[in-house]
C-alpha cells in the first residue's frame, strides 16, 4: 500500500512523520534529529544546501541563506509584512513578475514556493531513506489562519517538490488529532500554537468515535518567535549604540551574529533567570580597535520586551472564545504547541487566561507532524473511522460597488462548503461582469485579501438589472477556494480556481518541477561523511590561515587569549573527529568551527 507522510512545514523547523503499525512516529533525519531547520542556502560553488547544513553556514553566507520563508509565502510584494521582511532580512527579497515575492540567491531568483519546495523535498528524502522506498503522497500542514493565497502557494510548493499533497490541514487541528489519537475522549479543548513565525488558536470538540470538530479558529500569521528575537536584537543594538555610538545594523555579519545570539539567549531564559550575550569582536570602533558586545539579559527584561506580543496572543484567544460562544470554564483542556510555548511567561499567560494549567503531555515540536501523518493514514485507510471537521478561518466574499465587501461565507463555517448568490448587471446593455473575490473580516473591501478576479463575458444586451448571474463559491477540505459564475440566461458558465496575482502560473510550476528534479540527482549523494568532512576541513583551513593575524591582534588581552585557546581546542576536536571518520562527531564540531571562523573574520575585518 502507498504510504502517506505527514509534513509540518514550519517557519523555523520542519518535521516529517508516518503511521506505522497503527501508531504515528516522527522520522529522524540523517543526523538523528527529529526536526530539520527550514533553511535553504546556495554556496559559492552553486551547491544547494537544506536543513542543518544550511543553518551551520548561515552567518558566513548570510546573503545567500534563506530562513523563515514561510513568512513570505503567498504574500504580495507591497504587503506590510513583505516590507518588514525586506527591511530586516539578511537575504535579498525582490519583486517578482506578478507583483509577487522572489528571493535572490547568487545569480538566480526563486519564487517562495520554490524555496519551500526545497524544504519539502528534504523531508520527502528523509522519509524515503527511512522507509527504503519512494514516497509520493503527503499531508502538509499550514497555520490555521492562512488565507487562500497562502494555502494555494503551499500546495504549489508540494507540487514543485514532486509530492502529491492529498490534503492541507491546519496545524492546531493536526495537533488536536495527535492529542486525541487512540484516547477515545469526549472533550472541548483549546490548542494554543505559538511557533517561530505564526500564532494560532483553535477550539475543538473531540467527540466519541474519533470525531474532531473545530468550532472556531483565529491567529496571526506574522507573530512568532522571530518577532521576540527581533525585540532582543533591538535591545542589544540600542544598548550598544548608547555605549559606543555605533549602529550594529550597518554590518550584515554583525546583524546575523546578533540574531543567532538573540535566539540562543531567548531559549536559555526558558530554563535560567539570567544569561550573558557575548559577541567578541562584533564591530570595529573606527579607531583600529575591535569592540565586543557583552551584556546580561534577564528573564524579567525579556518578559518586558515581549509583553505586548504575548498580550496580543491572549487577546486573540479571548476573541476566539467569544466567536465559539463558550465560557472559559467550558474549555476542558488547553494544549500547548510550538517551540515558543517553552517560554515560562507564555505558559503562565495561557494558564492565567484560561484559568487552568495547560496540558504539557504533547511534544510541542512533533505533535503537528504526527497529526498530519494520522490524517494521511485516515485518508488512505477505509477502515479508519476518524472524522475531521475543520472551519474556514476567514470570511469569503466579493467586492461590490463602492468597495463594499459582501460576505458570502462567514468566518468559522465548517468546510467543505459552498454558497450561491444571484447578481444582476448594473448598467444597460452591460455585456460583461467582473467578479472580485476576497477573503477577510473587514467591511471595507480594500482592507481584505484579494484572492483573484475574473470576468464573465458574452452577456445578453438588456436593460440593467435584468440579466441574472449565479455565482457559486466553494471552499474545499484543504480550505482552498474556487468560484463558478453562470449566466442564467444563456447557461454560459465560467469557473476558476481562484489564483491570486501573487500565485505562480501553471507553466511556471511545471518548469520549477523540472528544475528541482535535476537538483535531486545531485542532492542524494551529497550529505554523507565526505560532505561533513569537506565542510569542516574548509573552515579549519580558513581558521588556520587567520590564526597568526588574530593572535597578533588579540593576544594582549585576557579575553583574547581565552578566545584563542578555545579556538585551538575546537580545531583539535574537529581534526580528531575527521581522523576517526565519525560523521556525527564532525557535524557536532561544525557549529563551534563556524562561530570561531566568524569571530576570526570579525577580528581581522574590524582592525
Ligand atoms: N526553549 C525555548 N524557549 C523559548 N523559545 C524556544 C525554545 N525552543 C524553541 N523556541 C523558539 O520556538 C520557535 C520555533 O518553534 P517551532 O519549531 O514550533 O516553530 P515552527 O513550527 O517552525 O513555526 P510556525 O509553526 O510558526 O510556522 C523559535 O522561535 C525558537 O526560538
Ligand atoms: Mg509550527
Amino acid at each position: 500500500m502507498e504510504r502517506v507522510i505527514g509534513i509540518d512545514l514550519g517557519t523555523t523547523n520542519s518535521c516529517v512523520a508516518i503511521v506505522e503499525n497503527g501508531a504515528p512516529a516522527v522520522i529522524p533525519n540523517r543526523g538523528g534529529y527529529k526536526t530539520t531547520p527550514s533553511m535553504v542556502a546556495v554556496t559559492e560553488a552553486g551547491k544547494r544546501l537544506v536543513g542543518h547544513i544550511a543553518k551551520r553556514q548561515a552567518i558566513t553566507n548570510a546573503e545567500n541563506t534563506v530562513y523563515a520563508a514561510k513568512r513570505l509565502i503567498g504574500r504580495k510584494w507591497n504587503s506590510p509584512q513583505v516590507k518588514n521582511a525586506v527591511a530586516t532580512s539578511s537575504y535579498r527579497i525582490v519583486e517578482g513578475p506578478h507583483t509577487d515575492v522572489r528571493i535572490a540567491l547568487r545569480d538566480k531568483e526563486y519564487s517562495v514556493p520554490e524555496i519551500s519546495a526545497m524544504v519539502l523535498q528534504e523531508m520527502k528524502i528523509i522519509a524515503e531513506d527511512y522507509l527504503g522506498q519512494p514516497v509520493s503522497k503527503a499531508v502538509v500542514t499550514v497555520p490555521a489562519y492562512f488565507n487562500d493565497n497562502q494555502r494555494q502557494a503551499t500546495k504549489d510548493a508540494g507540487e514543485i517538490a514532486g509530492l502529491d499533497v492529498i490534503r492541507i490541514i491546519n496545524e492546531p487541528t493536526a495537533a488536536a488529532l495527535s492529542y486525541g489519537f487512540g484516547k477515545n475522549v469526549e472533550k472541548t479543548i483549546a490548542v494554543y500554537d505559538f511557533g517561530g513565525g505564526t500564532f494560532d488558536i483553535s477550539i475543538l470538540e473531540i467527540g466519541a468515535h474519533g470525531v474532531f470538530k473545530v468550532i472556531a479558529t483565529a491567529g496571526d500569521t506574522f507573530l512568532g518567535g522571530e518577532d521576540i528575537d527581533a525585540r532582543i536584537i533591538d535591545w542589544l543594538v540600542q544598548g550598544f549604540k548608547e555605549e559606543h555610538s555605533l549602529d550594529l545594523r550597518q554590518d550584515r555579519m554583525a546583524l546575523q551574529r546578533l540574531k543567532d545570539a538573540a535566539e540562543k539567549a531567548k531559549c536559555e531564559l526558558s530554563s535560567v533567570r539570567e544569561t550573558e550575550v557575548n559577541l567578541p569582536f562584533i564591530i570595529s570602533s573606527g579607531r583600529n580597535e575591535a569592540l565586543h558586545l557583552q551584556r546580561t539579559l534577564s528573564r524579567q527584561t525579556l518578559e518586558e520586551l515581549s509583553a505586548d506580543l504575548i498580550e496580543r496572543t491572549v487577546d486573540i484567544c479571548r476573541q476566539t472564545l467569544e466567536d465559539a460562544k463558550l465560557e472559559k470554564d467550558e474549555i476542558e483542556e488547553v494544549v500547548l504547541v510550538g517551540g515558543m510555548t517553552r517560554m515560562p511567561r507564555i505558559q503562565s499567560a495561557v494558564a492565567g487566561f484560561f484559568e487552568r494549567e495547560p496540558n504539557k503531555g504533547v511534544h510541542p515540536d512533533e505533535v503537528v507532524a504526527l497529526g498530519a501523518a494520522i490524517q494521511g493514514a485516515a485518508l488512505t485507510d477505509d477502515k479508519q473511522e476518524m472524522i475531521l471537521l475543520d472551519v474556514t478561518p476567514h470570511a469569503l466574499g466579493i467586492m461590490t460597488f463602492g468597495s463594499v465587501f459582501e460576505e458570502l461565507i462567514p468566518q468559522n463555517t465548517t468546510v467543505p462548503t459552498h454558497r450561491q448568490k444571484i447578481f444582476t448587471t448594473s448598467r444597460d446593455n452591460q455585456t460583461a461582469v467582473k467578479i472580485i473575490v476576497m477573503q477577510g473580516e473587514n467591511e471595507d473591501a480594500s482592507a481584505n485579501e484579494l484572492l483573484g478576479e475574473f470576468i464573465l463575458t458574452g452577456l445578453r444586451r438588456a436593460p440593467k438589472g435584468t440579466v441574472e448571474i449565479e455565482v457559486t463559491f466553494e471552499i474545499n477540505a484543504d480550505g482552498i477556494v474556487s468560484v463558478r459564475a453562470k449566466d442564467l440566461d444563456t447557461g454560459l458558465e465560467q469557473s476558476i480556481q481562484v489564483t491570486a496575482s501573487s500565485g505562480l502560473t501553471r507553466d511556471e510550476i511545471k518548469d520549477m518541477i523540472d528544475a528541482s528534479k535535476d537538483d535531486l540527482v545531485d542532492r542524494r549523494v551529497s550529505e554523507d561523511f565526505e560532505a561533513a568532512k569537506q565542510e569542516a576541513e574548509k573552515i579549519v583551513a580558513e581558521i588556520e590561515r587567520l590564526f597568526p593575524q588574530v593572535e597578533q591582534i588579540v593576544a594582549s588581552s585576557d579575553f583574547g587569549r581565552d578566545a584563542i585557546e578555545k579556538a585551538r581546542a575546537i580545531v583539535d576536536k574537529a581534526r580528531a573527529a575527521i581522523a576517526k571518520k565519525d560523521t556525527a562527531a564532525v557535524k557536532e564540531q561544525l557549529d563551534g568551527l563556524t562561530r570561531t571562523h566568524r569571530m576570526f573574520k570579525g577580528v581581522v575585518a574590524k582592525t
